[in-house]
Parts: structure tokens; sequence; C-alpha cells
């Protein structure tokens, strides 16, 4: 599945992810700037922090209290935030579009 992130200049980087992998480990296979996922996908770091708008939102699975609770300690968290590491890839979200924050470029 395909997955473009804009970093917070606008760039756009479109890279290939396979189903079930999480944005998180796409972005580390591509070395996609603006994620470090230092925790290694626990959702205990917050360092995959990234902004998932509409159509795309509304396409993932709910967040758990975990990442509801990292995103809360997360510069620059908003109703578009999710963790990277627990966004899975799947065909339903080929083409999606996330943008990284400013905090972690
Ligand atoms: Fe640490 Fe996602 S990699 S919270």
């Amino acid at each position: 599945s395909e997955v473009t992130f804009i970093d917070f200049h606008g760039t756009p980087r479109k890279v290939e992810g396979e189903d079930g992998e999480s944005l998180m480990q796409v972005a580390l296979n591509h070395l996609v700037p603006g994620i470090d996922g230092d925790c290694g996908g626990a959702a205990a770091c917050a360092t995959c922090h990234i902004y998932v708008e509409a159509p795309w939102q509304e396409k993932l699975p709910a967040m758990d209290a975990q990442e509801r609770s990292m995103l809360d300690l997360a510069a620059g968290c908003d109703e578009r935030s999710r963790l990277a590491c627990q966004v899975r890839l799947n065909a339903a979200l080929s083409g999606i579009v996330v943008r990284t924050p400013e905090a972690q470029h």
C-alpha cells in the first residue's frame, strides 16, 4: 500500500508499505524524517506522533487508552493526532496521507 508522509515544510514523500506494517515501521524503513519510533512501537514514547486528516481519519481503528494518554503528552496534539506505531496498513488505507509535526523535525 502507498503512504504519503508530508513534513512540516509541506514536502511530500510517497513510499510503499506492506499490509500489516505500522506507519511507524514504514517510515523507518524508508528513512522518512520526522518519525523516530524510540520505543519500538509500544505506544510509550510519542516520537511517532502524526496528523491524520479526513477522509483517512475515519478509516482508522479507534485508539485505545494507552495511545490516548501518550498523545495527551505529545507537543502539538490535536484532534487529528495518532501514534504511527498504532496504525497498521491494510488495503482500505492504501493512499493514506499523514503529516509529521514540527516538533519531531
Ligand atoms: Fe513509541 Fe510509537 S514508536 S509511541
